[in-house]
């Protein structure tokens, strides 16, 4: 048998830092948003994207907005150098994008790199050393003053890099590796060390200090403190730029994000939909998101996220999760009746929520307006026996027009559950509409109306002769009633056919569709005497019409119970 040892682990250190300020922050403003999605998230897919591909990705990546883009490990791969030479050869860079090249502070890495950037306008040198004691010691068998020493030996040949390059705007980005797992006095030292060698930093042209959470291994709050430690502590706070870079090892890494951002860091690093190494790096279209939804503008156009999803879908060959927030299939849907029911309510009282609740959207079990992100109404709500009326009677408003009357909801609610019931699966709107016309509009019975004709009375203009042509169980009738209305004649006329015991004492109408090819649709409740209620629905050019279908529907209803 396999045991587990909790024993192996233990708590990771928290940190002294009584008088932080983060927690009673809260975020006003977007942070630059830095996608590295071509080279974290592309570096982790089971099949990396090839030229053609990558070229797409990047261009969709400049459509929603982002200004900087970490495109390649140039020297690590002859496609990543290949790429970043195309697109500075090729002039494939907008104008306000910084593309990004990362290395490891390693000296040929650090040349081959200057050669794929050679002749570019502007972009970001990226280069990270791992500054953990776990790297230091097992993978780089150094000391921390010899890994300090690698640092401020890079950055300088970085530094010369540039100087030999002065046509070209280039910013250093330096990554202390597992700055989460490092201690925080080192990480200051050679964050220090870095921004001296460097010594270019303005406010107009920052070191980007970029401080990872390379593997997820502290509570987000942690992460926070030390980014606000590392602020507070870091001297020359104007003329740096703190970046985040969060992995999602124990799934935290959006809160790991927003709460270092509180903490004061100004710059996230992260991809779309979460790709990158193990469980991915933090997901850009949640935290712009949750921006978004918080009314704080975020300079990302998320308006056509299906269209985004599928193609990073394409892409990367990888599906997105049903459930994941703002790109899941189902993360705007209901299937529970009481949700389905609340929905709908909400929904439909849309216009009041300004003056109600002081904003313009606030709708139950929804926190944002899916169609900000291309989203449908229509698939909010689905349909299967978890259903209840509310969510069956918002797929026939949405996507038919319908507006049964709400008397009628609790019968189509149970009509839609017995069908959904008997499939065993989630029933779609077109089999929500089929199992409508079929019991409520058409359904089976012994009374056929073959044609029904309303006339004014010459003198009286209250009084209505109707004339019907009926056939009961196969047999034709003809019948002629008065009424003060064509209803009444109608249920006149029944009456002398026989059919009595019931009486129609209201009934809601409705036109579906406009001007001359609009349809009459009616609901018209049947009261039995001592039976209760069973609805009828009925189509026509006119009301009339449509009211009398109604009725017949009803009263086949009613035989059909009766069996
Ligand atoms: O996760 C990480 O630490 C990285 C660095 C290269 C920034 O990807
Ligand atoms: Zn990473």
């Amino acid at each position: 048998m396999v045991t587990t040892s909790v024993s192996k682990y233990t708590q990771p250190n928290p940190f002294d830092h009584p008088e932080r300020q983060w927690p009673s922050r809260s975020i006003t403003t977007s942070p630059i948003w830095v996608s590295v999605d071509l080279r974290d998230g592309n570096q982790a897919l089971p099949n990396p994207l090839n030229p053609r591909q990558k070229l797409e990705y990047f261009k969709l990546l400049c459509q929603i907005g982002f200004k900087n883009i970490e495109v390649a490990f140039p020297s690590a791969s002859q496609d990543d150098f290949d790429f970043t030479r195309r697109l500075i050869d090729e002039d494939l860079i907008p104008d306000d994008v910084f593309i990004m090249a990362l290395t490891q502070c390693r000296d040929h890495l650090i040349d081959r790199t200057f050669e794929a950037i050679r002749g570019i306008r502007q972009c970001i040198f990226h280069a990270y050393l791992a500054t953990s004691d776990l790297h230091i010691r097992q993978v780089f068998d150094l000391t921390p003053q010899q890994t300090l020493q690698v640092a401020v030996d890079s950055v300088t040949r970085i530094r010369k890099g540039v100087e030999s390059m002065p046509d070209s705007d280039i910013r250093l980005e330096f990554s202390p590796e597992e700055f989460t797992d490092t201690d925080l006095d080192y990480s200051l030292e050679v964050c220090k060390a870095v921004y001296k060698a460097w010594g270019r930093a303005t406010p107009e042209k920052p070191l980007i200090l970029n401080l990872p959470a390379t593997v997820e291994r502290r509570p987000p709050n942690q992460y926070a403190d030390m980014i606000e430690l590392f602020c507070k502590h870091f001297p020359y706070p104007e003329n740096v730029l703190i970046s985040l870079h969060a992995h999602n090892d124990q799934g935290m890494a959006v809160a790991a994000t927003e709460m270092a951002l509180l903490a004061g860091a100004q710059r996230v690093e992260g991809t779309l939909f979460g790709h990158g190494e193990r469980t991915g790096n933090v997901d850009l279209v949640v935290v712009a998101n949750n921006f978004f939804a918080r009314g704080i503008p975020t300079g990302l156009d998320f308006s056509d996220l299906p269209r985004i999803a599928e193609t990073v879908e394409r892409l990367t060959g990888m599906p997105i999760h049903y459930r994941a927030p703002y790109a899941g299939e189902y993360v705007f849907t209901a299937f529970s009746g009481s949700h389905q029911d609340a929905i709908r309510k909400g929904m439909n009282q849309l216009d009041s929520a300004p003056k109600k609740f002081g904003v313009g959207w606030k709708v139950p079990y929804l926190h944002v307006d899916p169609t900000d992100l291309g989203r449908k109404y229509e698939s909010l709500i689905r349909i299967n026996s978890q259903s209840g009326k509310g969510g069956v009677v918002w797929v026939l408003e949405q996507e038919y027009g319908l507006q049964p009357p709400r008397a009628m909801h609790p019968e189509i609610g149970a009509a839609i559950q017995d069908y959904a019931d008997e499939v065993g699966r989630e029933v779609s709107s077109s089999e929500v509409k089929m199992v409508f016309d079929q019991v409520f509009v058409n359904p089976a019975g012994p009374y056929v109306l073959k044609g029904y004709w309303p006339r004014p009375d010459k003198h009286d203009p209250d009084k209505i002769h109707g004339e019907i042509h009926m056939s009961i169980d196969g047999t034709e009738h003809k019948v002629s009633a008065d009424g003060n209305g064509p209803v009444s004649a109608f249920v006149c006329g029944l009456e002398k056919l026989g059919l009595k015991g019931f009486s129609v004492d209201d009934y809601h109408e409705q036109a579906l569709g406009k001007g001359a090819d609009a349809t009459a649709v009616a609901y018209v409740p049947l009261k039995f005497a001592g039976n209760g209620v069973l609805f009828g629905v009925g189509e026509g050019t006119n009301i009339d019409q449509a009211a009398v279908r109604a009725i017949v529907a009803g009263l086949n209803r009613w035989a059909g119970k009766k069996k």
